[in-house]
C-alpha cells in the first residue's frame, strides 16, 4: 500500500504521522473522500472544489494547485492499480509545537490513501432505519472538517439502536444525517435543507438535485420540520459511499409504504446511468 504525503509517493511502511501534527491535536484539518469507479475518479472536479473551498475557510495553503494534486491523485491510483473503490485525502495545517492559534512557519501537510471496494454499489436497494437526534455540532459543518464528534456521537446512537444513520435536527429543523444529506418527496416535490453553514453540501447531494428533473421532481431548498419529515411520501439520504439510501422508518415510525419508494428507485437509476457515462467500459 502507498501514501501520498505532500508532493511524493511512499510505501505506508515508510510512512509516519508526527505526533504534532495539529490534525491529531486538534483536528484543525479537512478532508474529502472520493469514488473510483473502473480507475476514474467520480465528480473528482467538484470534490477538488470543495477542498479548496474548504481550506480557504479555515485558512491552510494547499501545496500543490489543483492540477498537479489531480496528477498526484491520478499516479496513486495508477501504482496501486485500483479499479473500483475510493480516495481518503485530507490537509492539517501542519505540525508545531501545540499552541491554539495558527502556528507560524508550519506548512501544511496532506496525505491520500486509497482503498479497494469498501461501500460497493449493490444491485438492489434496501431500505434503511434511521432515527433522529440534535444537532449539537458546531455551525461551521459546511465545512468538511476533521472535527467529526458531533457525528460520530450520533451515529453510534444509530447503530446501538440497530439504526443505519442519525439524522440531524436544530431548532426544530431537519439539517442533514451524520455522514450524508437528506430528502424528503412529497406530493411531487423534493425538499432538503438549503446549501448554507448548518450542512455540508454534499456532492451527491448536488448530483441528486441535478438528476430530479430527469424523473420530474420539482426541487425546494427549504428546510423541513421533523414533522414534516415524518409525513414525507418518500426520504432519502445521500452521500459519496452509498449514493442513494432510502429511509424506511424514522424513529420507528413508517415513512409512506413503508418500502422503497417509486422516485428513491427511479433516482437511483439515473445515478447509476450517470456513472456508467463516465466509465470506460460503458463507452
Ligand atoms: N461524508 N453530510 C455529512 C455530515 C457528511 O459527512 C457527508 C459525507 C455528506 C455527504 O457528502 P458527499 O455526498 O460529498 O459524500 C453530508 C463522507 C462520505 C464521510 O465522512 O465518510
Amino acid at each position: 500500500m502507498y501514501i501520498l504525503v505532500n508532493e511524493g509517493i511512499i510505501p505506508k511502511s515508510s510512512f509516519s504521522i508526527d505526533i504534532e501534527d495539529r490534525g491529531y491535536q486538534f483536528g484543525d484539518g479537512i478532508y474529502e473522500m472520493v469514488k473510483v469507479f473502473e480507475g476514474v475518479l467520480f465528480e473528482w472536479e467538484a470534490h477538488l472544489e470543495r477542498l479548496f473551498r474548504s481550506a480557504r475557510e479555515l485558512r491552510i495553503a494547499i501545496s500543490m494547485n489543483k492540477e498537479e494534486l489531480t496528477k498526484q491523485i491520478q499516479q496513486l491510483i495508477a501504482i496501486e492499480n485500483l479499479r473500483d473503490g475510493y480516495i481518503y485525502l485530507q490537509v492539517t495545517r501542519g505540525v508545531a509545537a501545540r499552541v491554539h492559534h495558527f502556528p507560524e512557519g508550519a506548512t501544511s501537510v496532506l496525505v491520500a490513501y486509497v482503498k479497494e471496494g469498501g461501500e460497493v454499489r449493490k444491485a438492489e436497494l434496501t431500505g434503511i432505519h434511521v432515527i433522529t437526534t440534535e444537532d449539537i455540532r458546531w455551525q461551521r459543518v459546511d465545512i468538511k472538517s476533521l472535527n467529526l464528534l458531533g457525528n460520530v456521537l450520533a451515529k453510534q446512537k444509530a447503530v446501538e439502536v440497530g439504526a443505519q444513520e442519525a439524522v440531524f435536527v436544530r431548532d426544530g429543523f431537519v439539517t442533514e444525517c451524520s455522514s450524508s444529506n437528506i430528502f424528503g418527496i412529497k406530493d411531487g416535490v423534493c425538499y432538503t435543507h438549503p446549501a448554507n453553514h448548518f450542512i455540508l453540501n454534499g456532492i451527491t447531494r448536488q448530483v441528486v438535485i441535478r438528476l430530479l428533473e430527469k424523473v420530474s421532481l420539482e426541487l425546494e431548498e427549504t428546510p423541513m420540520t421533523l414533522e414534516a419529515l415524518y409525513e414525507m411520501d418518500e426520504v432519502f439520504i445521500t452521500n459519496t459511499g452509498q449514493e442513494i439510501g432510502p429511509v424506511i422508518d424514522i424513529d420507528g415510525r413508517k415513512i409512506g409504504t413503508g418500502e422503497v419508494g417509486e422516485y428513491s428507485r427511479k433516482l437511483s437509476s439515473e445515478f447509476q446511468r450517470l456513472i456508467d457515462s463516465v466509465v470506460p467500459s460503458k463507452q
